[in-house]
C-alpha cells in the first residue's frame, strides 16, 4: 500500500489539505495524524472493519482497547452512559488536553473498540491539528500511538514511518509533538477516580483537582495484580537492545552506570547510554549515547525520552543503560515508560 504523505503547519493546518485527510477516515482508512502528546493512528471509532484494520497495522493484541478522540465535549454524550461527576470536573479543567477518562460505554460503541470491556477511554486533544481532524471527519476518531506494537511511541513523522510506512493509508505531518509522552488515562467509573497510566496530566494536579485519587497497583509493575488498563500487560516502547534501568539519586547513580560501563566494555560489548547531560559529561568516548536533558528539566526529558528510545535502532549496540529520574510531576511518566522499556530490568542504588 502507498501512504499518502500530507505536510502542514501545526498551529493552521491547510483546510483542503485536512479535507483530504477527513475524507480518508470517512472511507474507512487509516491515517497517523500528530497530538499533543505523540502521533496516534486514527480510523472511523465506530467502523468496526476500520478500527480492526488498526490493530493488523500495528500488530497489537487485540484484548487492549482504544481510546476514542472526539473535537467537542458533546461528542461524548452518545457514547458513555453517564457522566460521573468527578469526571466531569476533570474535563472541564484538563480538557482539550493530554487526559484521557474511562466511562461506561454505550452499544454504539464497537466491541472491538474497547477489548470487549463494558467501558470506554475517550480524550478531547488539544492539539489543532488533530482537533480540526476529528471535526472534519464528524466522528469519534479511534488512535492508538502510531507505533508497531511494543515499540516506543512515535513524537514525529519519521518515526511513525519507521513503523508503519506502506501499512497505513496516510500520515499527516505537523512536526514534532510538544508534550512526548502519551496522555493520563483515568478510570472515573470507581467511586474514587483511578490512575490508570501516568501521562501529561500529572497525579500532583489530579490529586490537586480531585483531593483523592486510587493508583492502579499494577503502575508499580506488580506482576501479580490483573492490570485494569490492558494495555499495561504487554511489552511496551522497547528499544532494539536489551536495557537496565538506574534508579537513585545523583551523583550516585552516574557513579553506578559509569561503573557498569566499564564491566561491559572491558567484557567488549559495545554500549548505549540514554542519560541526563550531568551523566554525559562523565561517558567514555566510546559509548554510544543519547542524551535527553539536565535532570531537572522534567519536561524536556519527557519530549526526548522516545527519540532516546529509538536512537539505537541505526546504531546497534549489545545493551543499554538509563538514567532514572525523580517521580515528581512528568517523572512519573517518564519512570513508567523506562521500567516498561527495560522489562523491569532495574538497578536501584
Ligand atoms: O496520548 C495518547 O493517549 C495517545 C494519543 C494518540 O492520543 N494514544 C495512546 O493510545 O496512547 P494507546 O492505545 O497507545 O494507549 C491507550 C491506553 C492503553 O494502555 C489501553 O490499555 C488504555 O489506554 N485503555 C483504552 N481503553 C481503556 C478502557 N476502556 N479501560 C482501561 N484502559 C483503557
Ligand atoms: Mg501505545
Amino acid at each position: 500500500m502507498h501512504t499518502e504523505y500530507f505536510i502542514v503547519d501545526k498551529d493552521q493546518p491547510d483546510k483542503q489539505t485536512m479535507q483530504r485527510a477527513a475524507e480518508l477516515l470517512k472511507q474507512g482508512k487509516l491515517v497517523a495524524f500528530p497530538t499533543e502528546t505523540v502521533y496516534g493512528l486514527g480510523a472511523n471509532g465506530l467502523d468496526s472493519q476500520a478500527v480492526s484494520n488498526i490493530y493488523q497495522a500495528k500488530g497489537r493484541p487485540s484484548d487492549n482497547p482504544l481510546i476514542l478522540h472526539i473535537a467537542n465535549q458533546q461528542e461524548l454524550i452518545p457514547l458513555v452512559t453517564e457522566i460521573p461527576a468527578n469526571a466531569q470536573v476533570l474535563m472541564d479543567k484538563y480538557w482539550p488536553g493530554p487526559l484521557t477518562v474511562v466511562f461506561k460505554r454505550t452499544n454504539i460503541v464497537p466491541d472491538i473498540v474497547s477489548g470487549g470491556l463494558g467501558t470506554v477511554a475517550v480524550r478531547l486533544p488539544a492539539s489543532t491539528v488533530a482537533c480540526e481532524l476529528i471535526a472534519l471527519a464528524g466522528i469519534p476518531i479511534a488512535a492508538p500511538s502510531a507505533n508497531t506494537s511494543g515499540r516506543p511511541s512515535p513524537t514525529s513523522a519519521q518515526a511513525v514511518l519507521a513503523d508503519l510506512d506502506g501499512r497505513i493509508d496516510a500520515i499527516i505531518d505537523a512536526g514534532i509533538c510538544d508534550i512526548g509522552v502519551e496522555s493520563t488515562v483515568v478510570d472515573c467509573t470507581t467511586p474514587v477516580p483511578t490512575l490508570l497510566r501516568p501521562g501529561g496530566i500529572t497525579l500532583e494536579m489530579l490529586m490537586d483537582t480531585l483531593g483523592e485519587v486510587e493508583i492502579d497497583p499494577a503502575l508499580n509493575g506488580g506482576t501479580q495484580c490483573i492490570p485494569r488498563s490492558p494495555g499495561m500487560k504487554y511489552t511496551h516502547y522497547a528499544p532494539a537492545a536489551p536495557m537496565i534501568l538506574f534508579e537513585g539519586t545523583y551523583p550516585h547513580i552516574a557513579d553506578l552506570i559509569l561503573k557498569e560501563i566499564e564491566t561491559a566494555l572491558a567484557a567488549g560489548q559495545k554500549v548505549g547510554v540514554i542519560v541526563s547531560e550531568e551523566t554525559a559529561e562523565r561517558l567514555p568516548a566510546t559509548v554510544v549515547s543519547a542524551v535527553y536533558g539536565l535532570r531537572q528539566h522534567t519536561e524536556e526529558i519527557a519530549a526526548n525520552l522516545y527519540t532516546a528510545l529509538r536512537s539505537f535502532d541505526d546504531s546497534p549496540v549489545d545493551i543499554i543503560y538509563a538514567e532514572g529520574i525523580p517521580e515528581e510531576g512528568l517523572g512519573l511518566a517518564v519512570m513508567n515508560r523506562l521500567r516498561k522499556a527495560s522489562g523491569y530490568k532495574i538497578i536501584k542504588e
